[in-house]
Order: structure tokens, then sequence, then C-alpha cells
């Protein structure tokens, strides 16, 4: 990572989509003011008018500041996914604290670049990415080679060796809970570390593993929309992010794991050792803790 000492002079892209990201980030923090009613895209994943309105406005945004550029939403924008640079939008990532009133969401963009005659199925390289908290005005950007900055002062993940003494977070999908394993994980990251963290937006997770404030984030089955922006974030501010085996990540991953660097061959052979069975802390069933609890009873009268 190169030592940036000026950041507007020399960025190309983060300058107007930070003025998209703001716009879009006071919408929704005017809609959460106002109160919007929540519609089911699935049988418990959640999407407002807000969602929308915001990937509306950051889609005729980008179109007007990059025309040439192609856009990938997830609330539907396909617009011209043959150009050289894609944008991956998530118009709003923490819509389930969203809903509830929770103000801790975002909006995260993050540019691709993609050489002419890349198959589809190959990534391009990260160039450019925006994540922005408009709830405590925090404003995370990065461009490839330039550094990683939080309100303009640069950022860097957190110098934490090991991993017993670093804060992690994770999240859980919205859809298919019931096939994620990642309940297990959270067990045994939950007794080797300094806690785990579930608040609900993956792209400030990234963002702040990227700042420092948290030392490790991993997730099973995020999207491109979610993970763009957060993962140039994470390697610009000179932390690393892979698949749970160490492998590099790919933007269509199933699997996003990042860190400070440090503690990531940690972190990877724990997700080795969980995956062969091997070394896990059981949890009591709730079964066999209502037992533990009748005999303690029992033992005090
Ligand atoms: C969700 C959030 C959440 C993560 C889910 C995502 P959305 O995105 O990032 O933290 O755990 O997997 O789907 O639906 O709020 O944009
Ligand atoms: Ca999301
Ligand atoms: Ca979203």
């Amino acid at each position: 990572m190169s030592e940036v000492v000026s950041e507007a002079a020399v960025l190309v892209w983060v300058p107007k989509a930070s003025i998209i990201a703001r716009e879009a980030g006071a919408r929704l923090r005017e809609f959460l003011a106002a109160g919007v009613e929540t519609e089911y895209k699935g049988d418990v994943d959640l999407v407002t008018v807000a969602d929308r309105t915001s990937e509306k406005l950051i889609r005729e945004r980008l179109a007007a500041a990059f025309p040439a550029h192609g856009i990938y939403g997830e609330e539907g924008t396909r617009d011209r996914l043959d150009s050289e640079f894609r944008w991956y939008i998530d118009p709003l990532d923490g819509t389930t604290n969203f809903a509830h009133g929770i103000p801790h969401f975002c909006v995260s963009m993050g540019l691709e670049q993609r050489p002419a005659g890349l198959a589809p199925d190959r990534d391009g390289t990260l160039v450019a990415a925006v994540i922005y908290d408009p709830n405590r005005d925090e404003l995370f950007t990065a461009e490839r080679g330039r550094g990683a900055f939080l309100n303009g002062k640069p950022m860097h993940v957190a110098p934490t060796p090991v991993l017993a003494e670093s804060l992690v977070a994770t999240g859980f999908p919205s859809r298919k809970r019931h096939e994620s394993p990642n309940v297990h994980f959270y067990q045994e990251f939950t007794l080797r570390s300094h806690g785990v963290r579930r608040f609900g937006s993956a792209a400030l997770d990234l963002a702040y593993v990227a700042c420092g404030r948290i030392e490790a984030f991993w997730e099973f089955n995020l999207n491109p929309w979610d993970t763009a922006a957060g993962l140039l974030l994470v390697e610009e501010a000179g932390g690393r992010a892979t698949d749970f085996s160490g492998n590099k990540y790919r933007l269509d991953s199933r699997e996003v794991l990042v860190s400070n660097g440090l503690i990531h061959g940690e972190l990877t052979n724990l997700f080795e050792q969980m995956f062969a069975g091997r070394d896990l802390a059981p949890i009591p069933t709730p079964h066999e803790f209502a037992a533990q609890r009748a005999a303690r009873a029992a033992a005090a009268k």
C-alpha cells in the first residue's frame, strides 16, 4: 500500500461517488425519521421503499457522472454490464436494522474494472470504494493503490497480533437461515476472542475491519453488492480478504473472510479445524441445560 499525503488531489472516482453516497444516505435518514412500511422479498427478506428510492437515485446520479459505467444493484439494476467499469451497489445495507428503526446501515458502492474480453465468470480488479454511514456521518473511501480513508483521514487495520485479543464480527443470511452452519462458528469465535458482534450491515462490518475497530469479519453467502466496496477498503487499509481456506477472494464467492492480516492464518486454521470437526467446544442442548438447571435447583433446596 502506498503512502498517501492528500486524498482528494489524486482520486479519480471517489469524489463524485462520495457526493452520490451522501445524497442517498441523506434520503435514507429522511425515510428512517418518517417511518416506512416493510415488505417481504421472501419469507424473511425485508425490503422497503427506501431501498428502491436509494437505488434509483444512485443509478441516475452514476449514469450522469460516469455515463459509460455499468451498474449492478441489489434492487434489480443491471445497466451496461458489458462496460469496462462496473459499480456494485447496495443502496441500503442493513435493511433489517432500518426496518426496526435501528440507526446502523449504510450505502455501499464498489467499482470493478473489467478488461475487454474478460469472461463473465472472471473477476476484474476492484478500483474504488465508497461506504457511507448516514447516521454517524462516516464516509469510508478508497481507490486502489492510494490508501483508505475515513472522512478524509488515512485509516488502517488494527495491529492486534492474536485472535484472543481481537473483537470480530459476522452476519447471518436473511434467507434460508436454517441451512447456515454459522451458529457453530459464532460459538467457537466467541470462546476464542474478545467476542463476536452481529451488527447487521456486512458493508459496515468490512469498513470497521478497515478502520481497525474490529480485527476480522466472516460471513457465508454474501453478494457482490455487499462486499465489493468493503473488500477494497480492507486491502487498502493493509488487511487481507480471502475465502475460508485462505484462497484469493472472488466476488461471487459464497465465503468471505477479512482480517487485519496478522490473525488471518489463525482464522483459516480455525475454519479448517472446524470443517474437519476437530477441537469443537460442545454446546449444551436446551434439554441438557434444563437438566443441569433442575439439578442445581434441587441441590440448592
Ligand atoms: C444484509 C446485511 C447483513 C448480512 C446479510 C445481508 P441487506 O444485507 O448486510 O448484515 O448479515 O447477509 O443480506 O439485506 O440489509 O442489504
Ligand atoms: Ca446487503
Ligand atoms: Ca440492501
